[in-house]
């Protein structure tokens, strides 16, 4: 007589599959990324570019974690099993202060003038991986700030080139106010007015594009130190600690 295969059991046929992250096991949902089901999982993947409000962009490789031996961005790569992923390792730790070495040389990062200071991810991030100096020479660029705006004043010279504030502009205020153009080492924020500046367009201080930067280029004028320094986000956590606070 032929024997019918019994089903799995049931806690086997339900469970999630799982990659491996760092030696643990991580559950994802079909379609989620590697970062998506970490941040989920309460794991954290350092990033600047990605947010768990949108889509991945996939251009700061702050991400870029070891997927099966192979480099992969981690916002923009499928979780899928079998996947043994490298996430905390000596070796991408000094890959990621590399590249937050040469962002900070490209623009005009001065923290401890910011008003963003404690409560940038660009400063906490170099702070998770160990960055302690610029190493690279400076370009020192010329980018004037734009203080025409009411309530909100630009300041370029921190941008880097994340596009946060152009998907939740364009997605969630519907405004479309900023964009990106340029290309390589040109490529620089643009405001979407025919002057180009901040205060002909319809940008409130309460759009979501207001509040998403996560650097010190979107500040809300007169809130100067309303968070003294020390009491700040970063000042009071490690952002590794912190970015399961990020929504959603
Ligand atoms: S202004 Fe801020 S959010 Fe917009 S692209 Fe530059 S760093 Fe990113
Ligand atoms: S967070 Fe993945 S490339 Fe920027």
């Amino acid at each position: 007589m032929t024997q019918v295969p019994l089903p799995p059991p049931a806690a086997t046929r339900d469970a999630p599959p799982c990659f491996v992250l760092d030696g643990q096991n991580v559950p994802f949902q079909p379609g989620e990324t590697l970062i998506q089901a970490a941040h989920h999982a309460g794991h954290f993947i350092p990033h600047l570019c990605w947010s768990p409000e949108f889509a991945a962009h996939g251009s700061c490789r702050i991400c870029t974690v070891k997927v099966n031996g192979r480099a992969s961005a981690a916002c923009t790569t499928l979780a899928a099993p079998g996947q043994t992923v490298e996430n905390k390792t000596g070796e991408l730790n000094a890959q990621r202060k590399t590249l937050l070495q040469m962002l900070f040389v490209e623009g005009n990062h001065f923290c401890p003038s910011c008003e963003k200071s404690g409560n940038c991810k660009l400063q906490a991030t170099a702070y998770e991986v160990g960055m302690e100096g610029p190493h690279f020479e400076e370009f020192y660029p010329d980018r004037p700030v734009d203080a025409s705006h009411p309530e909100l004043l630009l300041d370029f010279n921190r941008c880097i080139v994340c596009e946060l504030c152009v998907r939740a502009s364009r997605e969630v205020d519907h405004k479309n106010v900023f964009a990106i153009g340029g290309h390589g080492i040109g490529t620089h924020l643009l405001v979407n007015s025919p002057s180009g500046k901040l205060a002909d367009t319809s940008m409130a201080s309460g759009d979501h594009a207001a509040a998403v930067c996560p650097v010190g280029v979107i500040l809300h004028k007169r809130q100067g130190f309303s968070v003294p320094i020390g009491e700040r986000r970063y000042d009071a956590a490690p952002i590794s600690e912190t970015a399961q606070d990020d929504t959603p």
